[in-house]
């Protein structure tokens, strides 16, 4: 198939693409990078430099390109940025991804669209893990960019005529995250640790998300191209790991022996969430098999 990722240049974007050329199909990238790297792209993909919120450029390359999918996970991810700047991120998130559907749209062959959300973001309750039928209560304009962001594709895709898949992933974690950002927290405490500083902790160490593992998350981009087509799929391990277990786990991959720095919560992070991945399994047949401890010692030894 040919394939668009946008955002390919990016941490899971990048591990879509691989997935992708790895099962065979022609990839081609849409990436500003802006917070992606040239260093994350697969040299057998197309690269395209473009900002999705350019809609003339997102059409020529459309056009150019002819995609029978597009996997779109180019956006503005971090929660801080968002309550600072919410402008930026609804301008990338929500009309970005309009300007994508709509260029999509045109073309002949347009099969899929698959929409990267997140569910870490999402949901703000105690029924955990949180199944796709928990009503969405983003505490962030990230959270919400992202729900618009849902809604834009269901539209478009009725109106214009191709089907679509939303996932909302959990705290995905892996290789290539940056770790310079405010989000990524494995990669952060990686970072700072093998540097000798201690990091810091938001809140009292009992915060806790579900992570996922990124190369087990880029196999669920595979399994859309045939199935779960309409579809609203969380992703996440279903189970909660608290900050200070984060810490410990790195410290105890990467041999460090100091102890966390402890700040006040930021605002608009959810305190505790989980995700229930059971649809995704049931549909797409998607299954992690990599646990925290494992996938954290894969980053450790990653450079
Ligand atoms: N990392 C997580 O834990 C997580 C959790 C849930 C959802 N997500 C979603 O997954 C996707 C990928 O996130 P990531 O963690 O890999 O972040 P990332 O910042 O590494 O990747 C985003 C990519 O999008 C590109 N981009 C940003 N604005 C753009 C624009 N205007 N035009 C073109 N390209 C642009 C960036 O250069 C970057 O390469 C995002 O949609 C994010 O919201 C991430």
């Amino acid at each position: 198939m040919k394939i668009i990722v946008t955002g390919g240049a990016g941490f899971i974007g990048s591990h879509v693409v691989d997935t992708y050329i790895r099962a065979g199909h022609r990839v081609s990238i849409i990436d500003n990078l802006s917070t992606g790297s040239r260093r994350n792209i697969n040299p057998r993909a197309k690269f395209y430099k473009a900002d999705i919120r350019d809609p003339q450029s997102i059409e020529k390359i459309l056009k150019n390109v002819k995609p029978d999918v597009v996997n779109h996970h180019a956006a503005l991810a971090s929660v801080i940025a968002s309550i600072k700047n919410p402008n930026a991120t609804f301008e990338v998130n929500v009309l970005g991804t309009v300007n994508l559907l709509r260029a999509f749209g045109t073309i002949k062959n347009a099969e899929k669209f698959i929409f990267i959300s997140t569910g870490g973001a999402m949901y703000t309750t105690t029924k955990l893990p949180a199944s796709e039928k928990i009503p969405p209560s983003p505490l962030s304009p990230y959270g919400l960019s992202k729900l618009l962001g849902e809604e834009t594709v269901k539209f478009y895709a009725h109106t214009l005529g191709f089907n679509f898949s939303i996932f909302r992933y959990a705290n995905v974690y892996g290789p290539r995250q940056n770790p310079h950002g405010e989000a990524g927290v494995v990669a952060i405490f990686k970072e700072q640790m093998k540097r000798g500083e201690r990091p810091t902790i938001f809140g009292d160490g009992t915060k806790a998300r579900d992570y996922v593992y990124v190369e087990d998350l880029a196999k669920a981009s595979v399994a859309a191209l045939t199935k779960g087509n309409g579809g609203l799929f969380n992703f996440g391990l279903g189970k909660l790991v608290t900050d200070k277990q984060v810490f410990d786990t790195v410290a105890e991959a990467v041999g460090f022996r100091k102890t966390p720095r402890f700040a006040p919560v930021r605002p608009g992070e959810v305190q505790k969430i989980s995700l229930d991945a059971g649809l995704a399994r049931r549909v797409l047949g998607w299954k992690p098999t990599t646990s925290f401890e494992e996938g954290v010692r894969q980053v450790a030894s990653s450079k």
